[in-house]
């Protein structure tokens, strides 16, 4: 299966997402939404599917925007009810402010430098920034069918093969801003590592 047709549609998205996390797979969601004060408007680089939208954030009065890469998990955004916007985060423009602008599973793809998006979310967040990043390499998981599809879930989708987070490299990239980070902690079963920044 090649990395642009798991991005291309969500479903399939959906399906590989639940096998790499396992019964992770809603915790990881759970543990963002925790962190956005409900009524909040929301900002969601490489948002994916919108999910976090649909089973955590809509409900409770969030206004959310999610930006991606991916026109159709863009039209996915939109159909959901939320604002949704093809948008590639590797262009210097400058992001919209809102309350609290996140990211989940994907500051590896601004590996190798990764300081000018977490510099830009923290201009664009009026409250806080959230993010969680996989620092479990799946690529290299003993399991033959986990291993390719760890390698998938970190393609670019455009192509190019990224580079991916340990948990030292992340906490080298946050030891910078450590004055400001609120909360950091392990989620989905240590799959990821959250952090959570004040603005
Ligand atoms: C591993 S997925 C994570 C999706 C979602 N945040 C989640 O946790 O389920 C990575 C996402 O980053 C998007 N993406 C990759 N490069 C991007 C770029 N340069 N600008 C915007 N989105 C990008 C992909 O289209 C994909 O939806």
């Amino acid at each position: 299966m090649s990395a642009s047709l798991i991005y291309r549609n969500a479903a399939v998205y959906g399906v590989l997402m639940r096998v790499l996390y396992g019964r992770h797979y809603r915790a990881r969601f759970r543990a963002i939404a925790a962190e956005v004060p409900p009524g909040s408007e929301v900002l969601d680089l490489c948002c994916g599917p919108a999910t976090l939208y649909t089973r955590h954030l809509r409900g409770r009065g969030v206004d959310y925007h999610g930006l991606d890469l991916n026109e159709r998990f863009v039209a996915d955004v939109i159909n959901a009810g939320g604002r949704g916007e093809v948008w590639d985060l590797h262009a210097d423009t400058p992001l919209p402010a809102v309350d609290v602008v996140l990211m989940q599973a994907s500051l590896y793809h601004f590996l190798p430098d990764p300081a000018p998006i977490l510099d830009r979310m923290l201009a664009a967040a009026r409250q806080r920034v959230i993010i969680a990043e996989p620092i479990r390499n799946l690529a290299t998981s003993d399991n033959r069918v986990l291993a390719a599809l760890g390698k998938r879930y970190t393609d670019a989708g455009d192509g190019a093969r990224a580079h991916r987070f340990t948990e030292q490299s992340l906490d080298e990239l946050f030891a910078a801003h450590r004055h400001r980070v609120l909360e950091q902690r392990l989620i989905a079963g240590g799959r990821e590592k959250m952090f959570v920044l004040a603005a």
